[in-house]
């Protein structure tokens, strides 16, 4: 395999001007013009959360969640500082593997990009095992009943019962992973990219992010950025919850522009099933609506491995099993 240096070190070079053309996604279509939220995100106040969900266009903010602030701004300080370590450092604990518990690396998947991403993550499992290069899971613990409530409502709005999506993806068992990001400043943010547009594998992404933007959703065919909003969750709906629902959910095209300016940090949070569940459209709600299921039987595990051992590209995995 390819050894790559960090974007961290490459953006740290003296006199740094322009980018190596391989992190040049200019060729692709990722820089049409982007507007603010013209609509506001919906909101989940976690404190009111009863029995809906405000919309089902796959993303809204949650506020009054009940994780402390001062733990949010602890968790992003302990991975800045983790993601800041020599790389020396960060290399000899991580694992190679898209399952390994600690990975370390930079773009998205650094053997087969073959544009690559102007960023430098760690992934690290909390569920059911947890794994940290020195943390406590308390935050990890908080925000999994966060993401549960929050399945418990979307399991309600598709005329499900408060806990069938929760208790029969066997939450004992269901994952949950830290995917810590770093964006440094890049001298030509125009043709770069963070991350790529994609969705993400799993039920739920809950994201925090330091108070530097780069986060867009797509809402209505055009990208709308998303600002930090302090204290709150960006909760994502992901692509096994548009499987289970049978399309009825869709999961949310994002992505992450760079700046050349700031570091930009950010904590992806994903919960899904155990590795070992086969996900497939339910039948209950196939039954419901009246359609055939719209999408294939496929091994969570296998689904993980697949999507975080290509290249990312938009919702293409989800479409290869419809
Ligand atoms: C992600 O999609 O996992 C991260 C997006 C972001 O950096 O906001
Ligand atoms: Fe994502």
């Amino acid at each position: 395999p390819r050894k790559l240096t960090t974007v961290k070190a490459l953006s740290e070079s003296p006199g740094l001007s322009s980018i190596p053309s391989i992190y040049t996604f200019l060729k692709q279509p990722y820089h049409e013009p982007v507007s603010d939220t013209e609509e506001p995100i919906p909101t989940i106040d976690f404190s009111l959360l009863t029995s809906s969900l405000p919309d089902e266009r796959g993303y809204s903010l949650v506020t009054s969640h009940g994780v402390p602030e001062r733990m949010m701004k602890a968790i992003i300080e302990a991975c800045r500082e983790f993601l800041e370590l020599p790389e020396e450092e960060k290399r000899g604990i991580s694992g190679k593997h898209v399952l390994d518990p600690i990975r370390f690396g930079t773009s998205f998947n650094e053997s087969v990009d073959e544009i690559l991403c102007w960023r430098d993550y760690v992934k690290i499992f909390q569920h059911p095992e947890f794994h940290s290069p020195n943390k406590p899971p308390s935050f990890s613990k908080r925000v999994r009943l966060v993401a549960r409530e929050i399945i418990r409502g979307i399991s309600e709005s598709l005329g499900l019962e408060k806990d069938y999506i929760y208790e029969t993806l066997n939450p004992e068992n269901g994952l949950q992973l830290i995917a810590a990001n770093l964006y440094p400043p890049c001298p030509q943010p125009e043709l770069a990219m963070g991350l790529p547009p994609h969705s993400d594998h799993g039920l739920l992404t809950l994201l925090i992010q330091n108070q530097i933007g780069g986060l867009q959703v797509q809402h209505k065919g055009k990208w709308v950025n998303i600002d930090p909003i302090p204290n709150s969750f960006l909760a994502n709906i992901g692509d096994h919850i548009e499987i289970l629902s049978n399309g009825k959910y869709k999961s949310v095209l994002h992505r992450a522009v760079v700046n050349n300016r700031d570091v930009r940090i950010s904590i992806a949070v994903p919960h899904g099933p155990a590795l070992d569940a086969i996900f497939s459209p339910d039948s209950k709600l196939v039954e419901n609506v009246g359609n055939p299921p719209a999408y294939g039987a496929m091994k969570y595990k296998e689904y993980l491995e697949f999507q975080q051992g290509t290249m990312l590209n938009g919702k293409s995995f989800l479409e290869r099993i419809r």
